[in-house]
């Protein structure tokens, strides 16, 4: 039971700041986990991590451990990783397949799609009293609803709310491009995870993505690094990609202004879409090629031409299409974040792109690298920062009048407005409120 009342949770969300307990205390962190986790969409896995029947991959939804498995009818199945008989989890491995599930403690076995196969010592040994507790349900629970969009498997505890490709909206966008930039217009997940534990809150990140404000001071050693270096021994020659990656994080405060942010319902948001800091990347000419031998060369302008830099699907997942990387957020605590980012291979695509990629993921995102650990460095102080008593509330004033109406049906504002946090917070408030609809902007 909370003892927050909803008056109080909507009173922490000002139109322009939050009150600095929504990223310390303790019980609204839960409160978030049942009111926006427990009832968004959430990212659980990609369809290509299963491609045969019996293949599983382990995750969590919410902190609650769950199962993404291919049926022998080719369907895929979101189940609770939790066995119908005393509870033990049935599959610990992250990934791998299994023709049948056996649950490890007493054996009983179960279909793919989680329908029960075999009780050990059968079903009639069980017996029922009057107390309220009937003979246990034999299968293992799907969660409520589960839905796939290009692949991305999202999966939701609640029974009821928004189709996930409505609740998605302009977002979606971000998905086709991503897929649309296979030849053969599929994605595959590539090679492992790279994982950190943040010890700071979830919502620093997923408004870091968007926050344009940040990159040309956070980077500026390793970006003003890499443009010298790439300035001095190529000149105005083509840099390596590790350079062509890296500059763009160190480009003037109007390069960020002109990106732009976009910000739509239910929290969700995008940076860039014209420009981005990946769309002066040398071309890879084959690529080319076999792009415009799939799609035409007008079609693969077109699908060129969309550069959104980060895009948000609010609570728990982001994506960069340009560049065929995803990170998933799951919160441990409310000082204490898992980022997970997974790379994909663009499908009929030259071996080149996917090393772009994967090159962009350990030089970015990962924190033995360049850029990433500037940004958990910065999450770290924030939450240390937010424990003095030097004010209560966190500023998300920049801007606050001067976003307009965008013909996607959200809002659009100058690179470093802070109307994504506010369009965040908005969203934040209607979930943990129980407010129908999570509006967009200020
Ligand atoms: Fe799974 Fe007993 S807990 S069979
Ligand atoms: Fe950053």
């Amino acid at each position: 039971m909370s003892s927050y009342t909803d008056q109080q949770l909507a009173e922490m969300v000002r139109d322009e700041c939050v009150h600095r307990s929504l990223y310390t205390d303790p019980e609204i962190f839960e409160l978030e986990m049942e009111r926006i986790w427990g009832r968004a969409w959430i990212y659980v896995g990609h369809e290509s991590q299963i491609p045969e029947p019996g293949d599983y991959f382990t995750t969590e939804v919410a902190r609650q451990p769950v199962i993404l498995i291919r049926h022998r009818d080719g369907s895929f199945k979101v189940l609770f990783n939790r066995c119908a008989h005393k509870g033990s989890k049935v599959l610990e491995n992250p990934s791998g397949n299994a023709r049948f599930i056996r649950c490890g403690y007493h054996g009983w076995i179960y279909h793919t799609d989680g329908t029960c196969r075999t009780v050990t010592g059968g079903k009639a040994a069980y017996g029922n009293s009057d107390s309220g507790c009937p003979q246990p349900d034999l299968d293992l629970k799907p969660l409520p609803r589960a839905a796939s969009y290009r692949g991305f498997v999202f999966a939701s505890l609640a029974g009821d709310g928004p189709e996930l490709e409505p609740w998605l909206g302009a977002t979606a966008a971000s998905f086709d491009n991503m897929a649309d930039r296979s030849p053969e217009g599929e994605l595959e997940v590539t090679g492992g995870v790279l994982r950190y534990r943040h010890d700071s809150n979830w919502k620093f990140f997923v408004e870091n993505l968007n926050d344009m404000m940040h990159a040309m001071i956070a980077h500026q050693s390793s970006a003003q690094t890499a443009q010298r270096m790439g300035q001095q021994l190529f000149g105005d020659g083509q840099a390596p990609a590790a350079i062509q990656i890296l500059s763009p994080f160190a480009s003037d405060a109007n390069f960020f202004e002109k990106m732009g942010i976009h910000a739509f319902d239910h929290g969700h948001s995008y940076s860039g879409g014209k420009i981005s800091i990946h769309s002066a990347y040398s071309e890879i000419p084959e690529y080319t090629e076999a792009m415009e031998a799939a799609y035409g060369p007008e079609r693969t302008r077109e699908i060129f031409s969309l550069n959104r830099h980060n895009t948000v699907v609010y609570p728990s997942f982001t994506l960069k299409g340009a560049i065929q990387t995803i990170r998933v957020v799951k919160p441990v605590a409310v000082d204490e974040t898992i980022i997970e980012s997974w790379t994909f291979r663009l499908k009929g695509a030259p071996d080149e792109l996917l090393r772009r990629s994967i090159l962009y993921c350990n030089l970015i995102n990962s924190s033995a690298n360049l850029v990433g650990p500037d940004d958990h460095e910065n999450y770290h102080r924030i939450q240390h920062g937010l424990k003095t008593q030097g004010d209560d509330w966190i500023s998300m004033h920049r801007y606050l009048d001067a976003d307009e109406p965008n013909d996607e049906g959200g809002r659009s504002a100058t690179g470093s407005s802070d109307m994504v946090f506010r369009n965040q917070f908005k969203a934040w408030k209607a979930y943990m409120t129980g407010a129908n609809g999570a509006g967009t902007g200020r």
